[in-house]
């Protein structure tokens, strides 16, 4: 065969489909493959016609199609398929070649599978690709991981299908070997606060302010002109808007409220716990989820009280824009400081402007204030946290009022806000004088003889708690 294809796709579901559609409609020519030869067959009779393909039946064929160094990309489902795709095409490699991991891998699974295939001479590059089917096939955000090498071969192909932002790809190579699809990771994570942040903010509408679906539907739409501008936002406001066609409700009432999830989030708050980030809004908002699907808890608390009535719409809708805002620089500023965490913990050389810049569009989170955020860390590559940056800072300034009044209508009406709270008490965490941590510390000490230090000497300290005197000794 005639090693014509400058990429070769195996896995032709719908993101292997559209993405090998994406990369032929930019003029190269795709190998593709497929487990199952029908996917293969179906693909070139319904979209043969748009780039050139070629099809192959045998992982021989597949791989003698490609040019060199070959770049064979595996969008399989995650997991054991991964690994068993890897086992049947590595052997059929040479020195150079590459293969591009473009599914939900987890970070720790492409680290390992890196550093296997290094070994053998194959460059293994696991990329975070995000935009769900739309984006693969109009152009997706993708998060690259690997090495510069291979990045420097592949880089121009995936810059050229990925969505552009002012002339801007979104494409980066974000670090090495796992970094890709850790930062994929935690973009979903924001994805996930996000949209609880949304969906409480909606909550709070509706049952403190009392407004229909259809009005704060309006709201939404309002604010999505403002700083709250973002593909979620605008999408929110076109779901609440939508009546149910066969019942006359509104859309949002004939929906079961059990959320689901596929894992990201999930693996976003277990690497979370690994590495100390404290990323609690993220957290919560997958607990929300979680929570949202105990059925029979659900039943056992439901008789229970709530809280008070609060009036004055209008006012309560600015305050919750403000909470909204604010929670959101939160949830954001904790994935980013999560990364960092990483990057120290994995060897990781991450721009955060770089990653900023990428999300702005083809994926889930793209939103106006990605610009400001990637301006904040390219003026200062060691910016510690967004609430650090002087026009942050002024509105977080402004909103820390009308945020502990939702907050605290929340509480009082009994509308359940987990993202709102803990973001506003992350921000009241790290903003204190003095944590009881403290205590904390005295109480190690007493049970456990943990230790501590103290504020006024250098130095570990003991206090013997069984003795009457209580005498502290420096260890
Ligand atoms: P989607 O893109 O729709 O989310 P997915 O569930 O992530 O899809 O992946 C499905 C793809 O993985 C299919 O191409 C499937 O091949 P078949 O069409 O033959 O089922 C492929 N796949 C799953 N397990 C596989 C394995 N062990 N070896 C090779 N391909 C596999």
């Amino acid at each position: 065969m005639n090693a014509s294809a400058h990429i070769g796709i195996t896995g032709l579901a719908v993101m292997g489909r559209n993405l090998a559609r994406n990369f032929a409609r930019h003029g190269y020519t795709v190998a593709v493959h497929n487990r199952t030869p029908s996917r293969t067959r179906t693909l070139m009779q319904e979209f043969g016609h748009e780039g050139t393909f070629v099809p192959a039946d045998t992982a021989q064929e597949f791989v003698a199609a490609l040019q060199r160094p070959r770049r064979l990309m595996i969008m399989v489902q995650a997991g054991a398929a991964t690994d068993a795709v890897i086992d049947e095409f590595a052997p059929l490699l040479d020195d150079g070649d590459m293969i591009i991991d473009g599914g939900n891998a987890h970070f720790a699974d492409t680290r390992r599978r890196e550093a296997d295939l290094r070994e053998r001479g194959i460059h293994f590059v696991g990329a975070g690709v995000s935009g769900g089917e739309e984006g693969a096939l109009h152009g997706p955000s993708i998060m690259v991981g690997g090495s510069k090498e291979a990045y420097a071969v592949l880089g121009s192909m995936f810059e050229t299908i990925s969505a552009h932002v002012g002339g801007e790809a979104c494409s980066t190579h974000v670090g090495s070997d796992g970094a890709g699809h850790f930062v994929k990771m935690v973009h979903n994570g924001i994805e996930y606060a996000d949209m609880q942040l949304i969906a409480e903010a909606y909550d709070l509408l509706r049952q403190v302010a009392g407004y229909s679906p259809a009005e704060i539907g309006e709201i939404f739409r309002t604010w999505n002109t403002g700083r709250l501008e973002s593909y979620l936002v605008e999408i929110t406001a076109e779901v609440l808007s939508h009546t149910d066609p066969g019942t006359g409700k509104p859309f949002v009432d004939v929906v079961a409220d059990a959320a689901g999830q596929k894992g990201t989030g999930r693996w976003t708050v277990q690497s979370a716990l690994d590495l100390a980030s404290p990323v609690t809004a993220i957290a919560q908002a997958t607990f929300a989820r979680a929570a949202s699907g105990q059925a029979a808890l659900r039943t056992a608390y439901r008789p229970l009280p709530g809280g008070m009535r609060i009036p004055e719409a209008e006012r309560f809708t600015s305050q919750v824009e403000q909470a909204l805002y604010a929670s959101k620089v939160i949830a954001y500023d904790q994935g980013f400081t999560m990364i960092q965490d990483a990057a120290l913990a994995y060897g990781w050389d991450i721009d955060l402007a770089a990653v900023a810049g990428i999300w702005r569009g083809g994926c889930i989170i793209r939103a106006a204030f990605l610009d400001r955020i990637r301006a904040a860390h390219a003026a200062d590559l060691r910016l510690v946290s967004l609430l650090t940056e002087p026009g942050f800072a002024r509105e977080i300034t402004e909103a820390q009022v009308p945020w502990r009044e939702v907050v605290a209508a929340a509480v009082r009406r009994g509308v359940p806000t987990p993202a709102f709270a803990a973001s506003l008490s992350y921000y009241d965490t790290l903003r204190a004088d003095r944590l009881p941590a403290a205590l904390l510390q005295g109480q190690r000490d007493y049970f456990g003889s943990h230790t501590y230090r103290r504020t006024d000497r250098q130095g570990a300290f003991h206090t013997h708690w069984a003795h009457p005197d209580r005498p502290e000794t420096q260890i």
